[in-house]
């Protein structure tokens, strides 16, 4: 496998965690190169479930090597919890894990102004997973932010930190917040720094150096497409570049050295936090929900659900040029009398092939559908393309055929097992 970028094609919780594990295998070195703890990466083995915020799934490969790229914005006391949850699963990172040292650190007052900033909006809040993300990214464009390597400086860190901590706690005091003790955060921030000082490198060399060596890389994207800062349902979006291009920024890698870009999207459509969803549908959420489906990997929260939305599709192929999707949760459909897929939108009066560039508008567009009759029996078992009930095949065909793009695998189920490969 050469280089690969794999993405979400819609608003997050696509399965990606699955795909890049079963991706995994096929390569040498796995970079998360946006976001934070904001993702929630599920992975089945077996019976054990695990679910990565921080570190790149393929760290439960063993001798696959990890990469957390300087485009990602990490709470260091978070990630010795997730590496201290790793350690108790007896999975060994030593040697394994490298984070840039370039990383931006989310700090306290970055979840406190999150928190606050919802709340001030009301009824249009975002609906953010409250991890401080918008807030650390803030930061890092202002050019105030504090990285990882800061930290590793006791004295550099403690007069960047205290320098911030004034201002935040003057922000936070005057709009009615408790302000964030310096002490603490720098006692507890130093120990995990400690922690962390050997996984600390420059992964931009580490990683140069790996191509050199033709070794095999795979990005592991988080979030979705539609969550994208500039490509998506703007002010509805996370605050990275969620499309195939930030994995060039977020790690240092230039374009022409990325070989394929793996496009991931559920077999129908769901969404966490407010924003337009033309497609939703109030009574599959329920029934998903009634079965204990659908909710966020981060915050527990229970996901908007709908039908699948080939605009929306059609749309993420094009900013990301995939090469080819992996349709997950093919098997959430297996109830189903009728499949309704968006084809189109209304929007005043008229009918339009793609997403408008505004939230407001894609709002106000009412769905066009096209039905397929449902297959109405499990596939949760189905092992290869030919054993999955007709129409199944059929609905999977016609998504490539409306996407344009060649569909490499097709997963009926959490587990690794569940996964029909196609290319
Ligand atoms: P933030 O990234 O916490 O600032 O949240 C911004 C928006 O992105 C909210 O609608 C979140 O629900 C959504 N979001 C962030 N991370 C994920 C994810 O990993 N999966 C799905 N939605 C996400």
């Amino acid at each position: 496998m050469p280089n690969t970028v794999l993405i979400g094609a819609q608003w997050g919780d696509e399965g990606k965690g699955k795909i890049i594990d079963v991706l995994t295998d096929e390569a040498d070195i796995v970079v998360r190169m946006q976001g934070g703890n904001n993702a929630g990466h599920t992975v089945l083995v077996g019976k054990k479930k695990y679910v990565l915020h921080l570190i790149p799934s393929g760290i439960l490969r063993p001798r696959k090597k990890c990469i957390i790229g300087n485009g990602v914005v990490m709470d260091p006391v978070h990630l010795v919890e997730e590496l201290d949850g790793l350690a108790k699963l007896n999975i060994n990172v030593k040697g394994r894990l490298f984070i840039s040292e370039n990383a931006h650190l989310v700090l306290p007052y970055h979840r406190a102004l999150d928190e606050l900033r919802e709340v001030s909006k009301g009824k249009g809040k975002i609906g953010t997973t409250k991890r401080g993300i918008g807030p650390t990214y803030e930061d890092k464009v202002s050019r105030v932010g504090i990285r990882l390597g800061d930290l590793l400086d006791n004295d550099r860190f403690s007069s960047l930190l205290r320098k911030r901590i004034q201002s935040n706690n003057r922000i936070l005091r005057e709009n009615g917040a408790k302000s964030i003790s310096y002490k603490k955060v720098l006692e507890d921030y130093l120990i995990a720094g400690e922690r962390l000082r050997d996984f600390v490198a420059n992964t931009f060399i580490m990683l140069h150096e790996a191509m050199t060596q033709k070794k095999r890389l795979l990005f592991e994207g988080a979030q979705g497409t539609f969550l994208d800062l500039d490509h998506g349902t703007y002010p509805y979006v996370t605050s990275s570049s969620t499309t195939s291009g930030g994995a060039c920024t977020g790690a240092g890698i230039p374009p022409n050295r990325i070989d394929r870009v793996v496009g991931v999207m559920k077999a129908y459509t769901t969404r966490v936090g407010g924003g337009p969803f033309p497609t939703e549908d109030e009574e599959m959420g329920s029934m998903f929900h009634e079965m204990g489906r659908e909710f966020g990997a981060t915050t527990g929260r229970a996901r908007r659900c709908g039908w699948l939305d080939m605009v929306m599709i059609r749309h993420a192929c094009m900013v990301n040029g995939f090469d080819d999707i992996s349709v997950t949760i093919l098997d959430g459909l297996d109830n189903m009398e009728t499949i309704k897929v968006c084809v189109a939108y209304r929007l005043n009066g008229k009918t339009i092939h793609h997403l408008p560039s505004s939230a407001i508008d894609l709002e106000s567009c009412e769905p066009v559908y096209e039905t397929f009759k449902g297959w109405q029996c499990s596939t949760e078992k189905c092992k290869s393309w030919s054993s999955l009930p007709l129409r199944a095949r059929q609905y999977v065909k016609a998504i490539s055929t409306m996407a344009g793009t060649k569909i490499s695998s097709v997963s009926v189920g959490p587990d690794r097992n569940q996964t029909i490969r196609l290319m």
